[in-house]
């Protein structure tokens, strides 16, 4: 618990005690190119509450920073907005340091931490909408189900007018800024709109019934504080612009790329569908396998509105890396694409009509059956290919008006 960290104050009663973890880049398979933070909050009222916590290996520097303002002991309630470890890891461990008066959570997030740890001390579960007096000051709370997990709830503090709201509007980036506008925008946008890509796509309907509901609940808001990256201070209207673009999905004249390649054949077929869709007025972007990780897939998959999948057969199969990505991007539901797939072969050829299967699957739209090489694309099997990018931009076209 001894340590030189210090807590930064976000308002008058209120301190952001988290951790800023700079070397991870591997979240549940996310790349976290640029590290993350986990946010936790401690409310300095007449019952001094602690909001969320770390990820297990940094309880410690947590504990610190809050000791920088107060005895940690003297905390009296932990509330618990969201159960996943990144934010419950070190919650035993506070708990024994601690000893709160109360732990709270949502009723799933009771269960779900319950099922993580073997706890002595009894989760209090929380109502959607229930209010919770912290003397002075008074909690509120708004479950919202899958966003992240199924526990997860956002909690509001009217008195500042701070809604801590977990998961949602944050981002993975290690920084020494705490707040938004101390961050470029680019980095911000990029960001979020990788977190969104990766956590939040596969739940864009609950955001945008989340988003739709917002203004009934009369909140005034002058901080979000998220779990995760910058707390949103000047520019909050900036990322709910950004998410209703991204809860909406609609298609753009934008196209991805996405293919293995074992010889060179398949390389040459995507660069031509390249060209066809250039031809065509769609701007492009090429994700060769080799060096595009699927967490940035996602989110050009999130930003386009047409996906090319290509994979030469092999095994009579397709390439492991194309199914690394494909079962990726099928978990995530990304909506209202159009697509194709093309693939060299030689001499059985399956990959295409797996990758036609697998795209259906997805719910894309296909423009065609898709085009196979045979060993090495010949002249007419590339302008066969410029003409698939011609063709899937005409339909994107169609649909973007
Ligand atoms: Fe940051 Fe769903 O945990």
């Amino acid at each position: 618990m001894i340590g030189p960290f210090k807590a930064v104050k976000i308002s008058e009663h209120v301190y952001w005690v988290g951790a800023i973890d700079w070397g991870i880049r591997n979240f549940h398979g996310y790349e976290t190119s640029r590290g993350t933070t986990y946010n936790a909050y401690l409310v300095m009222a007449d019952k001094v509450t602690l909001i969320d916590t770390v990820k297990a290996p940094f309880a410690d520097e947590m504990l610190s920073r809050v000791a920088s303002v107060i005895e940690p002991s003297r905390i009296d309630y932990i509330i618990s907005n969201h159960a996943e470890m990144d934010h419950t890891g070190a919650l035993p461990r506070v708990i024994d340091v601690v000893h709160p008066e109360k732990v709270f959570a949502s009723v799933m997030g009771v269960k779900a931490i319950e099922r993580h740890f073997d706890l002595d001390t009894e989760i209090t579960p929380l109502k959607n909408e229930e209010s919770l007096s912290l003397g002075n000051m008074n909690l509120s709370f708004i479950h919202t189900p899958m966003l992240h997990w199924p526990d997860s709830m956002v909690s509001y503090l009217a008195e500042e007018e701070i809604l801590f709201s977990q998961d949602a509007f944050g981002m993975h980036l290690a920084t020494t800024e705490r707040f938004d506008d101390e961050i470029e925008r680019e980095i911000l946008e990029e960001e979020a709109g990788k977190y969104y890509a990766n956590i939040l796509l596969p739940f864009s309907q609950l955001v945008s019934r989340l988003l739709g509901g917002l203004p009934a609940l009369n909140l005034r808001i002058k901080l979000v504080a998220p779990d995760h990256g910058p707390i949103w201070r000047s520019c909050f209207d900036r990322i709910l612009k950004w998410y209703t673009t991204w809860a909406a999905q609609k298609p753009t004249k934008k196209a991805v790329i996405i293919y293995a390649t074992m010889w060179n054949s398949t390389n040459l077929m995507a660069r031509a569908i390249s060209d066809g869709l250039t031809e065509g007025g769609v701007a492009v972007k090429i994700m060769p396998l080799d060096s595009s990780h699927r967490s940035d897939i996602a989110t050009a998959v999130m930003n386009a509105g047409a996906v090319l999948i290509g994979s030469p057969t092999i095994n009579n199969n397709i390439f492991p890396s194309v199914m690394d990505v494909l079962t990726y991007l099928k978990g995530l539901k990304p909506k209202n694409l159009t697509g194709a797939a093309f693939g060299s072969f030689g001499w059985s050829g399956e990959a295409v009509g797996l990758l036609n299967e697998s795209l259906k699957s997805i719910g894309v739209d296909l423009v065609s059956d898709g085009v196979k090489a045979n060993y090495v694309p010949d002249l007419a099997a590339l302008e066969e290919c410029v003409l698939l990018g011609k063709a899937v931009a005409e339909r994107l076209k169609e649909k973007c008006g």
